[in-house]
């Protein structure tokens, strides 16, 4: 009998297909969860799972008794308890890497979008405005030698370094756990205290995982100690950000303005303060959603999940 998995959300159709091949597949894509019965039934059954942003909780695999393997199609992987997975011997496994391009390309694109306001400005000319009519304030500011703090110099950090540096000779600032020889020698990047990034930086771009330690990172304090001109940038997870403390940042004129891919609740509310203000540009969590990059990160997770079915080491192992 070929092993049950349970498929769930943005797995690529291609890669669907080829695990047809080796394992019996029951897709979920509209956000099901526990009390759907197809739903709980797929779940009492699969000895996988793959998806994207699954909530794998104690209770969901208290009703997932033969459950081997969850294979996130992400390279966050705050959506799953990993101490209870680890507990009951199952593997846990992201995509890291295959997305660390993609991902830099949409983030350093906001942070562009923000500085340039090319949200707003397309707006004006698709409502036949011109250069002429605009406020001295609408021009928007430049990036180019301008110092940039990245919180969380990881591989997605690094390949914003990278872009920063080369493209468009920034002085980079970071702050991480560990140092990273890597990015200081390649884009010389200097490490500093948390406080000093923010007091120093014209552009912050907040990357680290969403942890119980990063959880509400920039708060009130850490906005009111960046410049009154400079953007920040979150390309993370909204849990590492207090929204009041950025609507106000953004509101009082703390900060000059943001750029947003992620939020604290996502869909993020219709009515989510933040939508209302001028000063931000946002995007629906899209960081790594390339029709390219969503293909490679699916096989990748596809790969997790056949070796670890078929009791070998797979290349992406979390736990
Ligand atoms: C995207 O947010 C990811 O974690 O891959
Ligand atoms: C964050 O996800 C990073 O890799 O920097």
């Amino acid at each position: 009998m070929k092993p049950k998995v349970l498929v769930y959300m943005r797995v690529d159709e291609r890669v669907i297909e080829t695990l047809k091949k080796d394992f019996e597949v029951t897709c979920f894509q509209n956000h099901e969860y526990l009390g759907d019965p197809a739903f709980d039934s797929a779940l009492k059954e699969a000895d996988g799972i793959i998806g994207l942003a699954l909530k794998v909780t104690k209770e969901l695999l208290d009703a997932a008794p033969n459950l081997k393997i969850v294979c996130n199609v992400s390279v966050g992987y705050d959506n799953l308890d990993l101490d209870e997975i680890s507990k009951r011997n199952i593997l846990a496994t992201n995509t890291p890497e295959v997305l660390n391009d993609t991902t830099a390309d949409a983030i350093f694109g906001l942070l562009i979008a923000t500085a340039r306001r090319i949200p707003e400005l397309d707006h004006v000319v698709k409502s036949g405005g011109w250069n002429i009519s605009l406020q001295p304030d609408q021009y928007g500011v430049d990036v180019h030698h301008k110092t940039l703090g990245i919180i969380g110099m990881g591989s997605i950090g690094s390949a914003i370094a990278k872009r920063a540096h080369f493209g468009f000779d920034m002085n980079i600032l970071y702050h991480n756990r560990s140092r990273n020889k890597k990015a200081e020698q390649a884009y010389q990047a200097t490490y500093c205290e948390l406080n000093e990034l923010l007091e120093r930086s014209d552009f912050v771009c907040l990357m680290v995982p969403a942890t119980k330690e990063t959880a509400n990172l920039m708060g009130r304090e850490q906005f009111q100690r960046m410049k009154k001109t400079a953007i920040f940038i979150n390309g993370s997870r909204g849990k590492n950000v207090d929204e009041q403390a950025l609507y106000e940042a953004l509101k009082t004129g703390n900060i000059h303005a943001a750029g947003i891919d992620v939020f604290k609740e996502e869909p993020t509310p219709k009515d989510n303060p933040l939508l209302k203000l001028k000063n931000i540009v946002t995007l629906p969590h899209i960081g790594s959603s390339t029709t390219e990059c969503e293909y490679n990160m699916s096989k990748l997770a596809a790969e997790n999940l056949k070796d670890g079915l078929n009791g070998k080491m797979p290349p992406s192992l979390l736990n």
